[in-house]
């Protein structure tokens, strides 16, 4: 039977799961897997925290060199977050030749070229499939079962805590802030909420799974990013009228050597697979050329889902005599030949509010025709005072020719406010 000492380094909600899982199922792994891994050390500023959870007294330490120094510690687990000291305390764990398990998508994302090279200097396995939609083996699934495929798509709703709010806000019509409140509650929400509402959370994930399924460094910088804080009610309600739910989308494709990988809102049509994925739950489709599509579905965040994925990483790493490092030179640039697009092509959800009289609604469409954007659905709701609302679904056109055309119907006389801006699947 092989043994396996871990530390765990951080113990709140993904840790604490963690621990929980390793400590319940402790026979279930040994007697399934053949691994008997055992909780020697946990790092925690609190130890009373830590103490509460049942850990003996004498596995709690604080220092990272009390881990590193421990030659009985074969594999790291970081569930602490954040860059530092996150970054320096793996660091020193590689160097002392021992795995690392981590749940940290804004390390990874920031930081995996610097990463990488001292776990392969090493020896040792650098392994993060809990960064990326909690529960869900996105990244087993990506480099263990699609190899066969060039992935041409991914399509995913990839943070929990943004579909959990727009699903309260669309199924309960509860205010934004009640249900981040929720979210923060049950242990979805980052440290720092804006880390999911505005979308880097999603962007981080996105960064490493694009560059996971494309081959090539997708770094974070150039991934495409909008968040949910701007979507009202009023664009909650319109989208379904029209047969869609909102949704904030991540989507990457390649297409030759042309890169998208983008973060925002999305209208999804009502019957669209994408659509019925509510609350923390998570789901990504797939796309490859031979497989053609696959879709992964499940809990997204929280304590249990993500110590789940943490888990299934150690065990995994126990199980491995050597590890596998990216097959393409990962850094924090894009490939030389790599196109990183910046205009998309998409259709559009655009609301307007404007003088309620004759001529307008052309003048708006006027400007929309001089720029190629063709109008699929126009609605017009009632009259406010002497303002209605106009309301858009453009058929696909290019980005920068919408939002071009829309600085100029801003600026019509008759036109008082362009309110919603939101691209369709
Ligand atoms: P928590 O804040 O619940 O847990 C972090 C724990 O680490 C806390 O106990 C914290 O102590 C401790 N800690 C932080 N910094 C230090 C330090 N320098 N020294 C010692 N202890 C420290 O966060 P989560 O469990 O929610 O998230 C952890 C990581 O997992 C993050 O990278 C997050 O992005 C990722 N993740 C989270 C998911 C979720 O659903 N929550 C899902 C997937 C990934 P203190 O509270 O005193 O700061
Ligand atoms: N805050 C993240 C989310 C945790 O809501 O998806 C899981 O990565």
């Amino acid at each position: 039977m092989r043994k396996v000492n871990v530390a765990i380094m951080g113990l709140g909600t993904v840790g604490g799961g963690t621990y929980d899982i390793l400590t319940e199922n402790h026979e279930h792994i040994k007697r399934t897997q053949g691994v008997d891994v055992r909780v020697r050390r946990v790092l925690d500023r609190d130890r009373e925290r830590v103490l509460g959870k049942g850990v003996p007294a004498e596995a709690f330490c604080e220092s990272i060199d009390d881990i590193a120094a421990d030659k009985e510690i074969d594999i790291v687990i970081e569930t602490m977050g954040g860059v530092e000291p996150a970054k320096t305390f793996i660091i020193k764990a590689l160097e002392s030749g021992k795995s690392v398990v981590t749940a940290n998508k804004e390390l990874i994302s920031k930081c995996w070229y610097e990463l990488e090279p001292v776990a392969k200097a090493h020896g040792a396995g650098l392994y993060f499939e809990a960064s990326c939609v909690g529960g869900v083996p996105v990244i087993r699934t990506l480099t263990e079962s699609m190899q066969a495929n060039r992935v041409c798509e991914l399509y995913g709703i990839i943070n929990g805590t943004t579909n959990y709010i727009l699903t309260k806000m669309t199924e309960d019509g509860i205010s934004y802030e009640n249900a981040l409140r929720e979210a923060q509650q049950l242990g979805y929400a980052e440290f720092n909420p804006s880390a999911d509402v505005d979308g880097y959370d999603a962007m981080y994930k996105l960064s490493i799974l694009s560059s996971l399924a494309f081959h090539t460094s997708i770094p974070y910088e150039s991934v495409y990013r909008e968040g949910i804080s701007r979507i009202t009610a009023e664009d909650i309600k319109s989208a379904k009228e029209l047969g869609y739910v909102i949704k904030l989308l991540a989507i990457g494709r390649r297409d030759g050597n042309r890169v998208e990988a983008r973060v925002h809102p999305t209208f999804v049509p009502q019957d669209h697979p994408l659509a019925g994925v509510r609350g923390s739950f998570n789901a990504v489709l797939l796309t490859g050329d031979y497989v053609d599509d696959i879709m992964l579905y499940g809990r997204g965040a929280g304590a249990r889902p993500t110590g789940s994925a943490i888990v299934s990483d150690v065990i995994f790493c126990a199980k491995r005599k050597t590890h596998d490092y990216t097959d393409f030179g990962i850094s924090n640039k894009a490939d030389a030949g790599i196109e990183l697009a910046t205009d998309f092509s998409s259709k559009y959800y655009i609301s307007l509010t404007a003088c309620d009289r004759a001529g307008v609604l052309a003048s708006v469409a006027k400007i929309l025709g001089d720029y190629g954007v063709s109008i699929g659905t126009i609605l017009q709701k009632g009259s406010v005072g002497e303002h209605a609302s106009i309301e858009f679904l453009t058929h696909t056109a290019s980005e920068k020719a919408v939002t071009e055309a829309l600085s100029k119907i801003e600026k019509l006389a008759p036109v008082r406010s362009i309110d919603s801006f939101i691209r369709c699947l």
